[in-house]
C-alpha cells in the first residue's frame, strides 16, 4: 500500500492511503489537491476519515465527500470494525485516547498515521486530562515494530527538537534527526522517535534523573508520565 502526504497551512499534514484503484483520505484538509491527485492516479476515493474530531483535521471532509462517492467513516464506525479494508488490504485502527477521547491511529505494513497523539519529535498534548489513559495509548504505540514510520497530524519538528535540546541538551541523536528531516515528506521511524523524544522514555534512568533534578515526582511510571506532561 502507498501513502501520500499533503501539507497545508503552516504545519497541518493530511494523507491519502491507496492501493490498486482504491484510496482513503485521512485528515484530508487539502481536498482539491487530494481529489486531483486521486484523479491523476485513477484512484477512486472510497473512504474519508480522521484521526480525531478537531476542526483542523476535519474541515476537508465535506468537500471530499461532495467530490467523490466516498463514504465517511466516523469514530464510531472505525471503532466498530477496528480496521478498514482498502482493496482487500487491512488498515488497522488503534483507539488511542488522550489528545482527545476520539483519537485513533491507523496502522498498516510499516506505517503509522498517528494524528495528534504522537508527533515527530514529541508526544501530543493530553487535552482530555486523562493521563493514565494517554499513557496506555502511548504504550500501545511503543509496542509496534521499531522500524515503523510515524506520520503525524502536524509538522512541529524544528520547534520540538529545540524544546528537547533545552530539556535534554546532551541528547546525541538530535542533529542526525534534524538532518534527515524533510519538510516535503515528514516522517521518522518509531525507533528514532524513542531516541529523540524524552516523553517516550519515561522509564529511562536519564529521564528519571532529569525529573528528580527538577523536583518532580518520578517514583512510579504514572508519576513520571504526569511529571513529563507537566513540562509540556
Ligand atoms: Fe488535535
Amino acid at each position: 500500500m502507498k501513502i501520500r502526504q499533503f501539507r497545508y497551512g503552516a504545519d497541518n499534514l493530511g494523507y491519502l492511503v491507496y492501493t490498486g484503484s482504491t484510496a482513503m483520505a485521512i485528515d484530508g484538509v487539502a481536498p482539491e489537491e487530494i481529489l486531483s491527485f486521486a484523479e491523476s492516479q485513477n484512484l477512486q476515493l472510497a473512504y474519508v476519515t480522521n484521526t480525531h474530531s478537531h476542526m483542523d483535521h476535519t474541515t476537508g471532509n465535506q468537500a471530499l465527500l461532495n467530490g467523490s462517492d466516498a463514504k465517511l467513516l466516523d469514530f464510531a464506525a472505525l471503532l466498530e470494525t477496528g480496521q478498514v479494508n482498502i482493496d482487500g488490504n487491512p488498515v488497522r485502527v488503534m483507539h488511542t485516547p488522550g489528545h482527545t477521547r476520539d483519537s485513533v491511529c491507523f496502522w498498516f505494513e510499516n506505517i503509522l498515521i498517528s494524528g495528534d497523539t504522537l508527533f515527530n519529535g514529541k508526544v501530543g498534548r493530553c487535552f482530555t486530562g486523562d493521563f493514565p489513559g494517554f499513557l496506555a495509548s502511548i504504550k500501545q504505540i511503543l509496542e509496534l515494530p521499531p522500524e515503523i514510520l510515524v506520520y503525524a497530524g502536524h509538522d512541529y519538528v524544528e520547534e520540538y527538537v529545540a524544546f528537547i535540546r533545552s530539556m535534554e541538551p546532551d541528547n546525541p541523536y538530535l542533529d542526525a534527526y534534524l538532518k534527515q528531516y524533510d519538510p516535503n515528506h515528514v516522517c521518522a521511524t518509531l525507533a528514532d522517535e524513542r531516541r529523540v523524544d524524552p516523553f517516550l522514555r519515561f522509564n529511562d534512568e536519564k529521564i528519571i534523573d532529569i525529573l528528580k533534578a527538577r523536583g518532580l515526582p518520578a517514583d512510579s511510571e504514572l508519576e513520571r508520565w504526569e511529571s513529563l506532561m507537566s513540562l509540556m
